[in-house]
């Protein structure tokens, strides 16, 4: 299946009763900040509304979207490994998920177009990287980056020039380039697209070699 995605706008949330499961229940209550609850609740529904629709799930409950150590959740479905790849993004007001094919390696990013000031374009880009110039082009490159960080799913930082994105091509380097290879070195593609509302979303997927492992592993 190709990927799909789910939209949830943070300024209309339904009560988290009825939607989260006991576990995440006492997750979601030792976040302190108003701001990262919304956005972890947000990430939460629009990822357990799309795996229903995806699975043909009735109850969200059942779904469950648990914190790893890596930062990338884990997804369970009736207490077991969900058979999708998935990805969360969320800024300003919206968080996205994303779901594909158990065969996948998917990684989404949403950021707004804002002011970049040029402290920040050269501290995170490599020089062969600005192809283009302007906050639009600074924004859609910092989400294809971003991506390809959450599909390698590690949660160790890497150096912002160790994961490059050239004309949408993905370049790995250093300990990026060596996740990348016990991935199966996949073909990854990057499709970016100007969201209304000034919102800048690219998606990394990949077909995953048989017997690759999983990211979060
Ligand atoms: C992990 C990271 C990519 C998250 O991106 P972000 O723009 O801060 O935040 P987003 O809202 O887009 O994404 C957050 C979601 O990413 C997911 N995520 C976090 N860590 C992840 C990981 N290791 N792998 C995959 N997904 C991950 C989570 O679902 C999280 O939402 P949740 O905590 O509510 O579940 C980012 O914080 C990071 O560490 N980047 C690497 C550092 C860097 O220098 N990047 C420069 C480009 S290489």
């Amino acid at each position: 299946m190709a990927h799909q995605i789910e939209v949830i706008d943070l300024t209309h949330l339904p009560p988290a009763d009825g939607i989260l499961s006991q576990r995440e229940q006492a997750y979601y209550k030792t976040l302190r900040f108003p701001k990262r609850q919304t956005e972890w609740l947000g990430g939460r529904i629009a990822l357990k509304q799309l795996v229903a629709r995806v699975l043909g799930i009735t109850d969200l409950i059942q779904i469950e979207v648990l914190p790893q150590d890596s930062g990338k959740p884990q997804l369970l479905v009736g207490g077991k490994t969900a058979p999708v790849a998935y990805s969360i993004t969320h800024s300003h007001g919206l968080a996205v998920a994303a779901a594909g094919a158990e065969s996948t390696f998917l990684g989404i990013d949403l950021e707004k177009i804002e002011p970049r000031i040029e402290a920040w374009k050269n501290d995170f880009f490599h020089p062969n990287e600005l192809t283009g110039e302007g906050d639009a082009f600074l924004t859609a490159l910092w989400t294809q980056k971003e991506a390809l960080v959450k599909l390698l799913g590690t949660g160790l930082s890497l150096r912002s020039n160790e994961v490059c994105c050239i004309h949408g091509k993905p370049r790995f380097a250093g300990r990026a380039l060596e996740i990348y290879e016990s991935l199966g070195a996949p073909q990854i593609t990057v499709v970016t697209e100007h969201w209304p509302g000034d919102f800048m979303f690219s998606v990394a997927e990949a077909e995953r070699a048989i017997d690759s492992p999983n990211p979060k592993e």
